[in-house]
């Protein structure tokens, strides 16, 4: 078998189109953090389970495999920005925003198309991603087309 070349491997996964996501939580200071991640997906509706997965070089590794809950939040076509923001390395990266507080504390962003609170049930080996399977305790869903990632690039579905 001929080895796997990341550039070929990211390249052939970014065929794959996904929605986009900011997942938060807090840290051991009490303090919002968050990240964008497309690595979403369902999992199960009976119990209602969704997972996504972590870096391990994050560094808000720690802080998410810690957790014990997690807000995701399925961002829309004109959350760009926003996407951006929370995928640039940083402590602070909710100064300039006023998140409300959901369940256990955990920051919760108003703008998205779709929101799901979770208490985190599972964390699986994944390689160099750890794999974090949350149970799902609060959903919340607005009109609008979603952000979607391809090719490694932004576009939307209209
Ligand atoms: C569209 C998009 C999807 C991403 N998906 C993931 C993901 O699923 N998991 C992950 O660990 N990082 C993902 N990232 C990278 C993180 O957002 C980024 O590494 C992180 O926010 C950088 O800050 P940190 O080192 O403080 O975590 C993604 C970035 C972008 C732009």
């Amino acid at each position: 078998m001929s080895k796997i070349e990341p550039a070929a491997l990211r390249s052939a996964l970014g065929r794959y189109p996904t929605g986009v996501a900011v997942v938060t939580t807090t840290n051991a200071s009490h303090q919002p953090v968050g990240m964008t991640i497309n690595s979403f997906a369902s999992v199960s509706l009976d119990p209602p389970l969704i997972l996504w997965s972590i870096d391990r070089q994050s560094d808000l590794f720690d802080v998410f495999t810690g957790a014990n809950y997690y807000a995701l939040h399925v961002l829309g076509q004109n959350q760009q920005d926003l996407s951006n923001h929370f995928a640039s390395p940083g402590e602070d990266k909710f100064t300039n925003l006023t998140p409300e507080e959901g369940l256990e504390g955990v920051p919760l962003l108003p703008d998205h198309i779709a929101r799901f609170q979770c208490r985190i049930v599972a964390r699986h080996e994944g390689g160099d991603h750890v794999i974090l399977v949350g149970h799902i305790h609060d959903i919340r869903q607005n009109d609008g087309a979603p952000l979607v990632f391809h090719d490694s690039r932004y576009t939307s579905l209209v």
